[in-house]
């Protein structure tokens, strides 16, 4: 038989709404090359009746070792921030949307490596079967790539952080900066995590009024 060569993770998203059948599929991935050097895929978490799913990029080092979304130094920013803003990270779904680690070997270091569209578009499989399977009010893009897997390439998170939209996976999507991007900044860390945090509470006012309609 010859095989489809297209990149996708397609065939091996199984047609279910289960998130435990997904994620135990996800495992097998070879929708494009990342799985080959990364220890696991690291598929989403949280609970399946979530009204808010966060969508970052790809899963970091420790993410990559421990097999969780943001448990790294990001995650731990974005912990923060959201409890700051009122948003409870045990209600929501926190997952990537790229799910196996891109990275460059320093010696003996890990360097985080941007995903291509090639690897995002590949991805989006996945992502699109957890969103078809919580049907969230709200979906929150961390960072570009994430923006760029839901709402193309020409999205702009400098001109629309914060800004609402319809999608076609949730009631409506919100884009902000990724937490790694504020990390990056460390002398512009209270600017930018003002910013950050500013952007969160919007959110947390959104789902309360969300929820208030539903
Ligand atoms: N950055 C991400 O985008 N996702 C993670 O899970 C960790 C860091
Ligand atoms: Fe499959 Fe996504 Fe991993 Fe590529 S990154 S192998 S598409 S799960």
């Amino acid at each position: 038989m010859i095989r489809d060569q297209k990149t996708s993770a397609a065939e091996w998203v199984p047609r279910t709404h289960d998130l435990i059948k997904l994620r135990l599929a996800a495992a097998a991935c070879r929708g494009c090359e990342l799985y080959q050097h990364a220890t696991q895929v690291v598929f989403g978490d949280g609970p399946k009746d979530a009204k808010v799913v966060m969508v970052g990029e790809q899963p970091g080092d420790e993410e990559d070792r421990k097999g969780h979304p943001f448990v790294g130094p990001a995650g731990r920013l974005l912990s923060k921030a959201m409890h700051e803003a009122g948003l409870d990270r045990e209600k929501i779904y926190v997952t990537n949307a790229v799910k196996h680690f891109k990275f460059l070997e320093r010696g003996k270091r890990r360097i985080h490596a941007k995903p291509n569209g090639i690897e995002i578009s590949a991805c989006r499989p996945w992502l699109e079967a957890e969103l078809a399977s919580i049907e969230p009010e709200l979906v929150v893009c961390l960072g570009a790539t994430a923006a760029q897997s839901l709402m193309g390439s020409s999205f702009r998170i400098t001109k629309d952080r914060g800004n609402f939209f319809p999608h076609r996976w949730a009631k409506q999507l919100v884009a902000t900066v990724h937490p790694s991007a504020i990390l990056r900044l460390p002398e512009r860390y209270e600017e930018e995590y003002g910013l950050f945090l500013r952007d969160l509470r919007l959110i947390a006012a959104r789902v309360k009024e969300l929820e208030l309609a539903s």
